[in-house]
């Protein structure tokens, strides 16, 4: 390990359950198939929980894509760790660690999935997790820090990507079951750390909740199939409303509305 340092962090609630962040894997998959593929660094699950079910099922998922993935779970609860060997498995090993990530000399991180970690931190406490987080990252390396609902119905994540030596958030994800149903302001409920508290009524988030509530319902009004009522709400939001989202067909589908870097702000000027 690089040092015996003290772990940043300290140890929050673990609750987890199967395929509760499959989305994140199915997302991954989706927009960033290279680096799926030919990732130069380890997958690091950090703060896995209770037990390690989503370390296990990432690695099942994407190890179809790419057999030589390595994922390493990293909790900073040291019973969750000694709780996870069993798991452990060709390209799947778990270590004690914080958001310092306990790597080996030589290792490198291309991603991180911290799920349901800085949800039970302070505000303040983000910024220096993710400064920690991204130090060991490739470059084009990513983190998807996020939350969800208990059954990973409803995702929402930061995406951040290192870019030459900087941390740059390029996106946030919502991601709904489709098939399950739900309601655009149901999201309000687990937006990441950064933009939980300020969802004010009457700011931007709340106006960006209306719209895609306007547009939802008006493409409910159209068609029945919920693939194409997702896909023709988010289209509205990009075409009247202003907002910038990723508009791949193959994201859209499976229900990924990835919005700008400048949400919840839109392209309209004033
Ligand atoms: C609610 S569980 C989330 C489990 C799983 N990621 C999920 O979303 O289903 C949060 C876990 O993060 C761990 N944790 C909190 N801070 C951490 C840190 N700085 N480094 C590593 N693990 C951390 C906690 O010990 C806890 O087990």
């Amino acid at each position: 390990m690089t040092g015996s340092r003290r772990l940043l962090g300290q140890a929050t609630r673990g609750k987890t359950a199967p395929n509760r962040l499959r989305k994140t894997d199915t997302f991954l998959a989706v927009a960033y198939p290279e680096l799926v593929r030919h990732m130069p660094g380890l997958y690091v699950d950090l703060g896995y929980g209770f037990f390690p079910i989503t370390s296990v099922e990432t690695r099942l998922r994407l190890g179809r894509l790419n057999p030589a993935l390595q994922v390493l779970g990293v909790e900073i609860d040291p019973e969750r760790v000694a709780g996870a060997a069993p798991f452990a498995s060709e390209g799947l090993s778990f270590r004690l660690g914080g958001f310092n990530l306990p790597l080996l000399a030589g290792e490198q991180v291309s991603v991180v999935r911290a799920f349901n970690v800085l949800r039970q931190y302070t505000e303040a406490a983000v910024a220096e997790a993710l400064t920690a987080l991204a130090a060991p990252l490739t470059p084009g390396g990513l983190i998807l820090e996020g939350t969800s609902d208990p059954l990973g119905r409803l995702l929402t994540f930061n995406l951040y990507q290192k870019q030459g030596a900087e941390l740059t958030r390029t996106a946030l994800v919502l991601a709904p079951s489709l098939h399950a149903g739900f309601l655009p302001r149901q999201f309000q409920a687990v937006l990441p750390k950064n933009f939980i508290h300020h969802a004010e009524p009457g700011g931007p988030i709340d106006g960006f909740f209306g719209a895609w509530h306007a547009a939802w319902q008006r493409a409910r009004a159209e068609a029945a199939d919920p693939r194409q009522v997702f896909a023709r709400a988010a289209r509205r939001l990009a075409e009247h409303y202003g907002y910038t989202l990723d508009q791949r067909p193959a994201l859209l589908r499976r229900g990924f509305l990835a919005l700008g870097a400048n949400w919840p702000e839109t392209q309209r000027p004033g």
